[in-house]
């Protein structure tokens, strides 16, 4: 197929460790779009949108689809939990989507069992090792994927062939659960019985992914392919152990979606005007107990997904650095901004401190970050209300000047800055178009 120009796609990736208001960003920029995407991750993600007053959680369902007419795609590289995403559907109709024609579904995504959900937890109850998983069933179920025992999307269609590989996936896993985890045993039929079912339902949503993106491509529909969690979260690129189980980063989005390098055509990377985690696992600018409190309170820092209180902290310039260049982000936005506006001081972490040695660069290894200790620019605060704010030059001279040091500090442009969860509270720096 000759193609004369890029095509009109836009990858959206978390900066940091997830939660950096990539749903928001999505949901604004879907109304521009056709086809939103996921390419990675299951309902461990929690992409929170608010339209018209009224909040939305999405957990699986690309963000955006609030608006009417478009289309979401669940691509081959995202586990899916029949029962979540049903669930989703759902609340999603009940708000007047027309479910039927707006979520399609690849026939390799791989599916989420309870014995994967189970053995998450149970993995997770061992204090030695524990990640602080969402306990979703993600992890394991990423294993059965790469261990080639697990089961697709597509497996649902052929109920005896389907039954026959799930039997011996039940067989196994309820050895583990009791004689490694002093569990109780899963029963085949129930699960065999919920599956068919959760089969019926999902039928018709079913498409051969690549086809379809290839399709749409062809015929000049506006993509964007949405990332869930961060790039700190990534299996590779993320600060490993303490990650989910796939590729969060741009990289994802090809062997994810079923679409080839050649046609993305831009990257927008999200990132917060701090930093927040959930989970365990290193976060080099955490604040004192008593800042996180108030960062946590006026930022409502709690996770999406499981309600967790998330850890803040400053931003940190090496890991929005690392981002950047991973993901080949040819720009990003700030969310949150609004959220610093009382502060009297903010800082930036520029580097990291290692003994004598600065460091700039992400260490790729946890020893060394464990040792690395933040090297901070203290800027003054605005002390002003910018929640209303819709362009760069009415922000307070010290959020502007807080922002083109993020700028100078990444070596891209901001395109998007977001000052609070409605809607409007978003204005575009640069001439933003799709592609
Ligand atoms: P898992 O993805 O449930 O296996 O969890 C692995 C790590 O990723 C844990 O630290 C989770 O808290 C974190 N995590 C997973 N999904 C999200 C998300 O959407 N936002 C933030 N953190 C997440």
């Amino acid at each position: 197929m000759a193609r004369k120009s890029t095509p009109n796609t836009l990858v959206v990736v978390g900066v940091q460790w997830g939660d950096e208001g990539k749903g928001k960003v999505i949901d604004v920029l879907a109304e521009k779009a056709d086809i939103l995407v996921r390419y990675q991750g299951g309902n461990n993600a929690g992409h929170t949108v608010i339209a018209d007053g009224e909040e939305f959680i999405f957990h699986l369902i690309p963000s955006g689809l609030l608006h009417p007419g478009k289309v979401g795609l669940l691509g081959n590289g995202v586990v899916i939990d029949p029962e979540a995403l049903v669930d989703e559907m759902s609340r999603l109709r009940n708000r007047g989507i027309n479910v039927e024609k707006a979520v399609k579904i690849s026939d390799g995504a791989h599916l989420i069992f309870p014995y994967h959900k189970r053995l998450d937890a149970a993995r997770e109850a061992i204090a030695t090792g524990r990640l602080g998983t969402t306990r979703r069933g993600i992890g394991p179920c990423y294993m059965d994927k790469v261990a080639r025992v697990g089961l697709r999307v597509g497996d649902l269609a052929d109920t005896n062939a389907f039954a026959e590989k799930l039997r011996r996936n039940v067989d196994e896993k309820n050895q583990l659960l009791q004689a490694i985890y002093n569990e109780k045993p899963l029963s085949f039929d129930e699960v065999y019985a919920r599956y068919r079912d959760f089969g019926r339902i999902l039928a018709p949503h079913i498409v051969y992914a690549p086809r379809f993106l290839r399709d749409a491509i062809a015929a000049g529909k506006r993509i964007v392919f949405e990332g869930a969690q961060g790039t700190m979260l990534d299996i590779d690129y993320g600060t490993y152990p303490f990650v989910t189980s796939s590729n969060a980063t741009s990289g994802g989005v090809c062997t994810g979606a079923g679409v080839p390098p050649t046609v993305i055509g831009r990257v927008l990377g999200v990132v917060k005007a701090y930093t927040t985690r959930v989970g365990e696992g290193p976060l080099p600018t955490e604040f004192s107990p008593d800042l996180m409190e108030a960062i946590r309170t006026k930022g409502k820092e709690f996770g999406a997904t499981t309600g967790r209180p998330r850890r803040c902290g400053w931003f940190d310039a090496v890991v929005a650095r690392h981002a950047v260049w991973i993901n080949g982000c040819h720009s990003i936005a700030v969310t949150k901004l609004d959220v610093l506006d009382e502060m009297e001081t903010i800082q930036i972490c520029t580097g990291y401190r290692d003994g004598k040695k600065i460091i700039e660069d992400f260490p790729a290894d946890m020893e060394t970050l464990a040792r690395c200790k933040p090297i901070y620019e203290t800027f003054r605060g605005w002390r002003s209300d910018t929640s209303g704010v819709d362009r760069f030059s009415r922000l307070p001279k010290a959020a502007q000047a807080y922002l083109r040091r993020i700028e100078k500090l990444v070596s891209v442009p901001i395109a998007l800055i977001s000052t609070g969860s409605a809607r409007e509270q978003m204005f575009t720096t640069t001439a933003w178009k799709l592609s």
